[in-house]
Parts: C-alpha cells; structure tokens; sequence
C-alpha cells in the first residue's frame, strides 16, 4: 500500500506546540519537496480552543480533547507538547499501545519515566523523538546517537538552560536583579510552567539525564546526578569571578574518569576566555569530546517557541521518512539507547576539581591562618587569594581559589570553617573548570 501522506496530532497548543504549528503549516510545501510527501497536521488538542496563538488553522483542526488524537486510526505521529508527567505519561503510553510514533519535548517525562517509555516503543516498535528535550534547536540528540556514532563520548560540558543563562547574563552584563530577569525570562517563553524547575538545576539535570544515557550507555539516573541551581549566585560573586578572570556559567557536565561517569550540575566558574563562557542568554553550547573527533562544539538557541518548534519538526520529518521507508517490512524502533552497564557513576564526594571560596569573616588577626589551617588538613591548598575592604568589627568578604581537591574533603572543611566564631555567614563555594577551548 501506498502511503500518501504522514498525519500528526498535536497535543499541547503552547509555546512550543505554536512554533511546530507555525514551521508545519507555513512551510508546509518546502518539507513536502524536501521529503517527497506530504506532512498533514490534522488536529491540535489543548484544553483552551479560544486563546489566539499567533496562527490561524485551517477549520475543524483545533480540538479540546487529547484523547481524540490519540485513539484516531488516521494519526501516525502523537506530538506531545502539554509538558508535566501525568497525564502526559499516560497518553503517550496509550498513543504507543496504539501503533503511533511519538514526538516529545517533555524532557522532564524522560528523565524520570523514560526507562518505561522508551521500553513500551521497542514492544510495539514505534520511534520515540526527543530532539526538542535537550537543548533547544541544536540537534544534539542526533550527534550524539548518529554523527559521533564512532565515537566513545569522554566528556559533555553543557549551559543547557536557557532561563539560566538569560538570567546569568542579564545579572552579569547588565546589573538586572535575579527576579527581574527570570520575569523576562518567563515573557519571552522560554522558562519552565514551574521555573523552580529552570533556577534550581532541575531542567538541566533532566536533559542531562538524557545526554548522559545516550552518550555513556548509563541507564537514566536522573536521582544520582548531583544538582545545583543558580539561585544563590549573587552579584558579589559575578564581580570577584570577574576580578579572577572567570565568567559563572550554570553547567551540566558528563565525563568519563576511569570506569566513572561523573554526571553533575551546578554553577560553575569557567575562564573568561573558553568559548562556553562566551555562551550568552538565552543560548545553550554542548562541548563535547569524542575519542576520535577530539572536542567539537554546539551552538544555538535553547528555548523559544520558533527555535524549539524547529527541533520538534526534525523529528516528525525523520521518523515520517522511516514510515515511507519501511513500510510493510518490520519497523525498527530507532531510540539508540545503548544500557550495558559497562559504566557507573561516579559519587559526587569523589569528584575533583578547583574552587573558588568567599569566605564572609571578622577582619581580624589569626583569621587566615585558622581558616587556610583546616583547609591545608583536608589537603585543600591555595592558588590565590582576595581580601577586600577592612572594617574592623564588620564581616569583609575574603575569596580563594584553590588547587584541585577531592568534593569531599572540602565539604568537610567547609563545615569546620563556617562552625568558626570569626566566621559571620555560610561560606560560599563554585566549582572551577579550567577546561580546553
Ligand atoms: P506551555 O505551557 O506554553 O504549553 C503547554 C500547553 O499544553 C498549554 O497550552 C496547555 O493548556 C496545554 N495542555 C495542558 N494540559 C493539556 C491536556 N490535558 N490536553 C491538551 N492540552 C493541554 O508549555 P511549553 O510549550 O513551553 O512547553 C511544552 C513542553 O515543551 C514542556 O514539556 C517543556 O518542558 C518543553 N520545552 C519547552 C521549551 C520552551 O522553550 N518553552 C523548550 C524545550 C522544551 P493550558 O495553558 O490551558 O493549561
Ligand atoms: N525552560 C527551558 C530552558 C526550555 O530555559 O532551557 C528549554 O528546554
């Protein structure tokens, strides 16, 4: 048989499911000659039919009812763009229980429930598509599991949030306060529906969940990765950054040591010079190391409606090409999950790298000596060091940089530090990556 045409549904007619609309019906005859078929979006379901999103469709296309979209024979591609865990998981469940390919940007789904998932797709062979989940419009899921197939992945340093990065840079380049900035942020569409999920890690360590497992073969871990968001980042800390020739990047990073897979995020202080750290607003970078490719670098927009929309569409056309393809012979579900357990991960306390350290103290003598004193006896030492301001009775801000130590003997000695009776507020600690690049 034939097939003349893809059909897609739609679920979800927000931010992102308004961009996938905008891209499949504006440029509706440019896929249909670059595939050599049509796609046709035949319904959109969201709770709300009445809000204007930007795009007028065609009659009869706008529904309020999910589940019409998944139980309708005629659709071969569910596009899930309603976001949250249920019933999200349940309709994508039932949409693969129904023979459909499935197309998400639900990264948050993935990374806690995607073991199920991504299992029920094999049984019933349909392909999954994710590309929007990690990364905004850089096709990053494709690299990972097809371009650097050759490739034993060593290292992934990635500024994944794009409402992070907004509101880094805005604080940095800017002065703008943090709450004015995450407001922008959430204007211009590219926050979380709950942006705790954005400020506190959360977003990233679910992309990297997904990043980790195709590139390490790990299965999807997303409890074990160590997270840390940027709501402590104050501009204090952007200026001493600055004074030492850092810029602060929120970063999630995956690398392999020894037989370990370090997998963790948290704000991290990058030179100013590496190109991450170049890496503004709402753009998302994956630096990324292949054993034979040596380190390659990802660029582009992370959030948006037209950016994300783009990266939505890239998987409808490739899994729509695999249906033309493969029609009436077996379909061979296309996840490139590869979970063989050669690989485990590394615990956060035995991860090593610099640090920096602002330190709020009384100006006072014997201080330092106290302070650099517990750090020498956890085999932390010191690469330099700032001290501003003398106040006699008042609190002064004293910042270090240190050599390589091991997570946890610094935690250890933060906890003595801060115990110190001269030592007037919780220290405050960013990991440094030197990096190449
Ligand atoms: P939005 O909140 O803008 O859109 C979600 C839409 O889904 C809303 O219109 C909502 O309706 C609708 N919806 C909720 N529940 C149902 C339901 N049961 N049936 C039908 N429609 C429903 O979210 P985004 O577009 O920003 O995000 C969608 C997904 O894409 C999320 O998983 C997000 O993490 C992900 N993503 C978002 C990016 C971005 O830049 N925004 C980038 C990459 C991924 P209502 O508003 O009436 O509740
Ligand atoms: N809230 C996410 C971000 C959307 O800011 O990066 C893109 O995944």
């Amino acid at each position: 048989m034939k097939k003349t045409s893809i059909n897609i549904g739609i679920i979800g007619f927000g931010t992102v499911g308004a961009g996938t609309a905008k891209i499949l019906i504006g440029k509706q005859r440019e896929l249909e000659s670059k595939l050599g078929f049509p796609l046709a979006l035949r319904n959109i379901a969201d709770l709300d039919t009445r809000r204007d999103r930007g795009i007028k469709l065609p009659a009869g296309v706008l529904i309020n009812d999910a589940k019409a979209v998944i139980n309708d024979p005629a659709i071969d591609i569910v596009v899930e763009l309603m976001g949250g865990i249920h019933p999200a998981k349940e309709f994508i469940l039932q949409a693969i229980t129904n023979g459909k390919h499935v197309v998400t940007a639900n990264k948050a789904l993935l990374a806690t429930e995607g073991q199920e998932i991504f299992r029920a797709a094999g049984i019933h062979r349909v392909d999954i598509g994710f590309e929007a989940s990690v990364a905004g419009s850089i096709p990053i899921i494709k690299v990972v599991r097809e371009s650097l197939i050759g490739n034993n992945i060593q290292s992934i340093y990635g500024i994944i949030n794009g409402t992070s990065n907004y509101i880094l840079t805005k604080m940095t380049e800017e002065n703008v306060d943090f709450a004015s900035a995450l407001k922008e942020s959430q204007s211009l569409g590219y926050a979380e529906a709950d942006p705790t999920f954005d400020v506190e890690g959360i977003d990233s360590a679910h992309k990297l969940t997904i990043l980790a497992s195709l590139s390490f073969g790990i299965p999807f871990s997303f409890k074990k990765i160590y997270t840390e968001g940027v709501t402590k980042i104050t501009p204090l800390d952007i200026q001493f950054a600055s004074e030492f020739g850092y810029r602060i990047k929120l970063l999630a990073i995956a690398k392999r040591t020894g037989k370990d897979i370090e997998v963790r995020v948290h704000p991290t202080m990058l030179p100013k010079d590496h190109l991450i750290a170049n890496v503004n607003g709402v753009f998302n970078a994956v630096y990324i190391e292949g054993d034979a490719t040596g380190a390659q670098l990802y660029y582009g927009r992370g959030a948006g409606e037209m950016p994300t929309g783009s990266a939505v569409v890239s998987d409808i056309a490739d899994i729509a090409q695999n249906i033309v393809r493969t029609l009436n012979s077996e379909y061979r579900t296309q996840t490139g999950l590869i979970q063989d357990g050669t690989c485990k991960i590394k615990k956060m306390e035995d991860v090593r790298c610099c640090y920096y350290l602002r330190f709020s103290v009384l100006d006072k003598p014997g201080v330092l000596s106290r302070i650099s004193g517990i750090l020498g006896g956890h085999d932390i030492s010191i690469r330099s060091m700032i001290q501003k301001g003398r106040k006699a009775e008042k609190a002064v801000p004293v910042v270090m940089m240190t050599h390589e130590a091991r997570e946890l003997d610094m935690v250890r000695a933060l906890k003595k530090i801060d115990r110190l009776s001269v030592v007037s507020a919780k220290t405050v600690c960013l990991r440094v990556e030197e990096g190449e690049g």
